[in-house]
């Protein structure tokens, strides 16, 4: 039921919703039908049609394009199945801009029939599709019922295209400027026709239209709204006839350039019409009426062939790309039943009601009459139900002698005057009789005063009402009368497409058959879908209109009712509901369920029938669910059908498990028999591999082993010769030692012997001695002893001093060295000899020296038997020479004046240290000796500070230490002795001591001067004595000696003790 609004019920859910359900699973919808026809085509390999009938308006068109929405949303993806699809509903849009148009019932509605089949693959995956079109309503391009408009795509190129393109197609946007566009009704509400001009350029695009095929397209479309605009005047010829003449030839000039055409052939065939026949051409000139049918015509035939090839572009580019097999569904939108109320009915109205009245029945072919008749044939129990069968209308139509088609294709054939009226009265006379005609100059006088029929009528009874057609047209439109003059100049146009619309203008191929009427041609390609459908499983939609007024929400019962009970939905109903919902030969039903049941599957060796009774009798399905009849079994619920496709359905996927299993099993075994071959190749490999590896293992082992083995026999072989060897060297040895041994003894042996016999010869030679002296004693004299005894010594004394000369020792003083004795009475020589040589060599070593160094001697001399083993300072003296004078006094400009004081010759000058004896600290001064006196001088100055005449010097004391102290002594009563004595302490102590000791010596006014050595003296200071006390000191004072005050009388004179 059309709901004229739009309904939230044709949604992608809804289309999932409805996806692979059964079809009484979910309520009545386009998709549930659309789904069972989609799936019996993919799953049982049954090509389907989809019919779709109902008035005009009452939705056919609609549904079809859901039925498609929802095929293309179901089946297969991928971007090949994607662009077909695409092109397959794209085709939509071009062919109702260009098919459909405005009417009084529907705003967009098809003016062509349409049927479409859809090819699918074996997976149900588009393939493409082939479109057959049924008889465009072409009069509707040169005028149009009230209310009504042209095709909509005049409108949309108005409205939609560019100012550009417009320009190019010489076009105004202004409706009002063209003739065959009716204006009372150019606007449609909610129809947008600049938008749907862009939809539909978007389409041809997408369907594969070029450029310039759409472009020429255009510019037919234009040129059939110029035509329109040419307009035609009357003239008179002198010769009487009339002629027509075109009023503004600006129009005509435009639509030439447009479509390539030279304007004058034009221009000529809208005035003339050429007659062929046989070997006569006749041309007559065209009257006003003439020329503006010629023109209409044109226009008509110049749109109608651009549909046909627009249809015939667009199955090139859709149709299937492969050759392989393939399922169809087909899907029919033919034009609704129509009647108009007034009567205006006409040829066209005809035509469609006569294609629905064919659909209709088909309809009744097979699901009424075909049906009951099955439950006859095949023994069935049934009760027939009556129902109307429209065939009788059908063969009123189309029967071939005395049918209306018929009648109309003899008059228009007929020669002589042909008119509407004829027609009639054709009709009327053959006709009359039938019970579906109506006329009122029929025989049949019951209509005579039928004032509701006119004269120029006539009114058939169809399945869906009365319809009364008007006659006038016919004729005309059945002949559909193109003047060759016209097909010949569109061949002359410089335009592809056109010549291609007009192949019969084409001169070399001039046909003078008349070309089949309209009528005949549109019973024959009826004829052909009928065919078609009867060999595809057929689906129906019934559309229903519910009211009148294109308007929602208003239900008219009484319309509806009309529907319901013309269509025979009520006793499709009725056979449906005493019927069953399905039924299916035994053969492909035992086959599509064999395998529900064990003992069918896999196979059933008796008849089909058989087999299918035991098939049913093991499935748990009550009894009256099913009845066999002679060839086919019966199902009654489509419950029942749904079960045994569901149980069909696990059947085959186990099936499909098992055949997967075995399958799997057997790639699983041929992949390990593989696996084991290869398995034992690699073994083989690998072992022999192993084995090389093994050997040469074993072979270098035996290599070691054998080379061990070797060397251990060649060692041992080595020893055995070795210990030959050494066997041989010891028998060598010993026999050696052996011979050795022999050769001793017999040496001994011989020695002995020789012994014995010198013994021998000694006793011999001493017995002869003995026996000479004996003999001779008598004549020795008495001192001859002495005198050889002298002699011999002599003899030894002279040989030791010869000896000596050369072992004499050198001439050193110190050598002590003296050859050994050789003869115990030298003893005495030899102690004296040595001294003597000494003593030689002194003198001889003395003799070398000058006089000052003999001097030095002496003095060392002197110092020695002073000093020596009496004062521990002694020692180290030895080494020092002698200077005397340390400050070289003469030289020293310093001490000039010190010198001239002292007239004598310096003998020491030396810085000594007085000790005072307040402290013990000491005073530098300078120690003078000369042969006279002792002078001290300040050290600095030079001044002389006590002069002491040497004999007033009674001693000198100095300690047994290693000390430079000493003390000198005056004496007593002598002038230099008032000052007391001197406490001094000088490092060349010895030399002083030694000096002054000489020198007191020396001079002859003086006795020798004492030196006392002492560690403990006194010293005469002024007037009192102190004792000078000496002791040794501990390490830790230094090494210098010190000296303190201990008391008045005591001065302590620490000296470190020398190591
Ligand atoms: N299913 C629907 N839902 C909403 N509107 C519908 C539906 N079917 C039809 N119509 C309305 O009815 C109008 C006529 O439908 P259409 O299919 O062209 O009729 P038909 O082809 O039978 O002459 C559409 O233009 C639309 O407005
Ligand atoms: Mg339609």
């Amino acid at each position: 039921m059309n709901p004229y609004r739009v309904l939230p019920i044709f949604t992608p859910e809804k289309v999932e919703e409805y996806r692979n359900r059964n079809f009484y699973e979910l309520s009545p919808h386009i998709y549930a039908l659309a789904d069972e026809a989609y799936r019996s085509l993919r799953d049982q390999d049954k090509d389907q049609c989809i019919l779709i009938t109902g008035e005009s308006g009452a939705g056919k068109t609609e549904a079809s394009k859901l039925v498609m929405s929802y095929v293309a949303a179901v089946c297969g993806k991928g971007q090949e199945v994607n662009k077909v699809k695409e092109q397959l509903l794209q085709s939509n849009p071009v062919l109702e801009a260009f098919g459909n148009a405005k009417t009084v019932r529907n705003d967009n509605s098809s003016r062509f029939g349409k049927y479409m089949d859809i090819e699918f693959d074996f997976k149900g995956d588009p393939l493409g599709g082939v479109i057959s079109n049924y008889l465009l309503e072409k009069s509707r391009v040169v005028k149009q019922p009230r209310g009504e408009r042209n095709f909509h795509i005049f409108y949309q190129l108005l409205s939609g295209a560019s100012d550009d393109t417009l320009k190019k197609l010489k076009l105004d946007r202004d409706f009002s400027k063209y003739n065959y566009l009716s204006l009372d009704s150019a606007v449609v509400n909610g129809l947008d026709d600049a938008a749907n001009f862009r939809t539909v350029k978007n389409a041809m695009q997408i369907v594969g239209f070029m450029e310039d095929e759409v472009q020429s397209v255009l510019e037919l479309v234009a040129a059939v709204l110029k035509l329109g605009d040419i307009e035609f005047k009357p003239e008179s010829r002198c010769n009487g006839t009339d002629e027509s003449r075109i009023k503004d030839k600006n129009d005509l000039k435009e639509m030439c350039e447009l479509l390539g055409i030279e304007q004058s052939v034009l221009e000529r065939a809208f005035s003339y019409r050429t007659v062929e026949a046989r070997l006569e051409k006749v041309s007559t000139t065209l009257n006003v009426a003439q020329a503006y049918y010629a023109r209409d015509a044109l226009a008509k035939n110049l749109y109608s062939r651009l549909f046909s090839w627009l249809v015939t572009r667009i199955n090139e580019s859709i149709k299937a790309q492969t050759k392989a097999r393939h399922k169809v569904m087909g899907v029919l939108d033919i034009y609704g039943f129509e009647i108009f109320e007034d009567g205006d009915n006409s040829f066209e109205q005809f035509i469609i009601n006569y294609c629905n009245e064919k659909l209709q029945q088909i309809f009744i072919e097979l699901t009424l009459r075909e049906e009951q008749e099955e439950y006859v044939r095949e023994g069935i129990e049934w009760t027939n139900i009556e129902y109307f069968n429209n065939a009788i209308i059908c063969d009123l139509i189309e029967n071939h002698q005395n049918g209306i088609l018929a009648m109309l294709d003899e008059e228009c054939l007929r020669p002589g005057t042909v008119t509407d009226e004829t027609f009639l009265d054709k009709l009327n006379t053959i006709c009359a009789e039938h019970q579906h005609f109506e006329s009122r100059l029929s025989k049949n006088s019951k209509f005579l005063t039928d004032h509701s029929l006119p004269h120029n009528c006539f009114r058939i009874q169809h399945y869906a009402g009365k319809v009364l057609y008007r006659v006038e047209g016919f004729v005309d439109k059945n002949n559909d009368l193109l003047y060759r003059d016209l097909s010949q100049a569109m061949y002359k146009a410089n335009h592809s497409l056109i010549k291609q619309l007009f192949p019969e203008g084409n001169p070399a191929k001039v046909n003078l058959k008349r070309p089949p009427t309209a009528g005949f041609q549109f019973r024959a390609s009826v004829g052909t879908l009928m065919k078609n459908l009867q060999t595809k499983n057929p689906n129906y939609i019934r559309c229903i209109k519910p009211n009148d007024k294109k308007a929602s929400h208003i239900f008219t019962d009484s319309l509806v009712c009309h529907q319901v009970r013309y269509l025979g939905l009520m006793e499709n109903v009725r056979v449906r509901r005493a019927g069953y919902a399905f039924r299916q030969a035994y053969e492909p039903c035992l086959e599509r369920y064999k395998m529900l049941c064990k003992r069918t599957w896999p196979h059933w060796r008796g008849p089909a029938r058989e087999g299918v009774e035991v098939l049913m009798a093991d499935l748990p399905v009550p009894a009256e669910e099913f009845s066999f009849g002679r060839s086919k079994i019966f199902i009654r619920n489509p419950r029942t059908l749904f079960f045994l496709e569901e149980r069909r359905r696990q059947c085959l996927q186990d099936l499909a498990t098992l055949i997967q299993k075995i399958y799997r099993g057997w790639k699983c075994r041929s992949h390990f028999l593989l696996l084991k071959k290869s398995q034992i190749v690699v073994a083989a490999w690998y072992r022999r591999y192993a084995q090389e590896k093994k050997y040469q293992k074993i072979k270098s082992a035996t290599t070691v082993v054998q080379s061990y083995t070797r060397g251990w026999q060649a060692r041992k072989l080595l020893r055995e010769l070795k210990y030959q060897k050494r066997c041989e060297e010891a028998v060598t040895t010993i026999s050696a030692f052996w011979h050795g041994t022999q050769a001793r003894r017999e040496l001994r042996q011989l020695k002995e012997d020789a012994r014995n016999r010198h013994a021998v010869s000694v006793i011999w030679a001493g017995w002869q001695g003995t026996k000479v002296r004996r003999e001779y004693r008598k004549f020795f004299r008495a001192n001859a002893g002495k005198k050889i005894y002298d002699f011999t010594i002599q003899r030894i004394m002279q040989k030791y001093f010869l000896g000596l000369k050369s072992t004499m020792p050198s001439m050193s003083p110190i050598d002590k060295s003296w050859p050994a004795r050789p003869y115990r009475f030298l003893d005495g020589v030899h102690r004296e000899l040595p001294r003597i040589f000494h003593l030689w060599r002194c003198k001889k070593y003395r003799s070398q020296f000058t006089e000052e160094k003999k001097a030095v001697y002496e003095e060392k001399l002197e110092a020695s038997e002073i000093f020596k083993d009496k004062k521990a300072l002694y020692p180290s003296s030895v080494s020092q020479p002698f200077k005397g004078d340390y400050l070289e006094i003469s030289k020293n400009p310093k001490y000039q004046k010190l010198n001239s004081a002292v007239d004598e010759k310096v003998l020491l000058a030396d810085v000594v240290n007085k000790i005072n004896r307040a402290n013990g600290k000491g005073t530098a001064r300078i120690f003078l000796l000369t042969k006279k006196s002792v002078v001290l001088a300040d050290q600095k100055t030079g001044q002389v500070k006590a002069s002491v005449p040497l004999p007033d010097l009674a001693s000198v004391s100095v300690s047994t230490q290693s000390d430079g102290f000493f003390a000198l002594r005056l004496k007593e009563g002598s002038a230099s002795a008032v000052k007391g004595d001197f406490l001094l302490s000088s490092e060349h102590l010895i030399e002083i001591i030694t000096k002054l000791h000489r020198t007191g010596a020396t001079a002859a006014d003086s006795e020798q001067l004492n030196v006392d050595i002492s560690d403990e003296f006194l010293v005469q200071f002024k007037h009192d004595k102190v004792c000078v006390k000496f002791i040794q000191g501990a390490p830790k004072n230094g090494n210098s000696v010190s000296c303190k005050r201990k008391n008045n009388r005591l001065l302590e004179v620490s000296v470190p003790t020398t190591a």
